[in-house]
């Protein structure tokens, strides 16, 4: 297949890259590396990079009318929550508005398949697995609203009869290339600087903690699946759940260092959720996806990584 990726030099986005180059697809990345790097590419003939913003339609329509293309990957977003937080004008425009002119550009073109990087966190806080069709979906935050309304923009075009859309909804994931100063970065960071007692936010949120190879193996899963309806949503995470403590303590393990948390209180988010665990059940009815590492191998990747960068 000749595929688009938009975001494609990011954290999911370049092991998403990887994946469909050593199945043998062609693959056109966009990006504008305000957080990816062509270094987290693959080399290959078989990839192409063009950089530029998702908000600049002509730069969109002339790459999109390149080639023939079947499927679009669409990742580009702001993704950190804090920062879409702190500047929520910024995160709406590129995530809001930057689906918008993707989709328009993928109509133009006539791709006939879209598959987009949604969230677990457009779900409402509940103490039960979320399921795609059962839990209430409330946006609690800057970054879940942008998510949220990216999924309603799909649906539209696929209710229009434009092209097939599926949302997929991540859970917090893991491994090597991460770009964002999430959790794993910040510990694996003081972990180098020989940092014992490790200064952390919130402590206690649980989480369906997923491996970034996992993920990319459920985007792909996505992409190449029929679908019965022209647009659905699929959770990809695990149904296993773990706590802030517990992924220091396999950091600990891994490293062989005595590592122990201390709350900081200037890290501690004031948008947080006690819990998110996802239910997997209909990923894996509707394309046969389902994770295959554990998050101790992804916390080692991402260990090895950081001693070497
Ligand atoms: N990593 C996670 O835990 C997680 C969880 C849920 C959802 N997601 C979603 O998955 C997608 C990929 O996330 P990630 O962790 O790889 O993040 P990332 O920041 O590494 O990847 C996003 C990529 O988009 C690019 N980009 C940003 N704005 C752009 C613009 N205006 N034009 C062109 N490119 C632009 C960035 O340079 C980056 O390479 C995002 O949409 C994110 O919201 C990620």
């Amino acid at each position: 297949m000749n595929i688009l990726i938009t975001g494609g030099a990011g954290f999911v986005g370049s092991h998403l890259t990887d994946l469909l180059i050593r199945n043998g697809h062609k693959v056109t990345v966009i990006d504008n590396f305000s957080y990816g790097r062509k270094s987290l590419l693959p080399v290959s003939d078989r990839l192409t990079v063009f950089e530029g913003d998702i908000l600049d339609s002509d730069f969109l329509n002339s790459v999109f009318s390149s080639s023939t293309y079947q499927l679009i990957f669409h990742l580009a977003a702001i993704h950190h929550i804090p920062t879409c937080e702190n500047d929520p004008a910024t995160a709406i425009r590129t995530n809001i508005e930057g689906t918008q002119r993707v989709l328009e550009a993928a109509v133009i073109a006539g791709i006939p398949k879209i598959v987009f990087a949604s969230s677990g966190a457009v779900y409402d806080t509940v103490d039960i697995p979320l399921a795609e069709d059962s839990t209430p979906i409330v946006a609690h935050d800057i970054y879940s609203i942008t998510k949220l309304a990216g999924e309603h923009l799909l649906r539209l075009q696929a209710e229009r009869g434009r092209l097939t859309a599926v949302a997929c909804r991540l859970f917090n994931t893991v491994g090597s290339h991460e770009t964002n100063e999430h959790l794993v970065p910040d510990i694996l960071k003081q972990v180098k600087k020989g940092v014992e007692v490790i200064q952390l936010g919130n402590l206690t949120p649980l989480r369906s903690y997923i491996h970034v190879k996992d993920v990319a193996e459920g985007f792909y899963a996505a992409g190449t699946s029929s679908f019965e309806n022209t647009f659905e949503t699929i959770n990809i995470g695990t149904e296993t759940e773990h706590s802030v403590v517990d992924i220091l303590e396999l950091i600990a393990e891994i490293s062989a260092r005595p590592l122990k948390a201390l709350q900081d209180p200037s890290k501690v988010r004031k948008v947080d959720r006690p819990r998110q665990f996802a239910s997997i059940e209909k990923t894996t009815r509707l394309t046969g996806w389902h994770p295959k590492r554990t998050l101790k191998e992804a916390l080692t990747d991402a260990y090895i990584e950081s001693l070497n960068g």
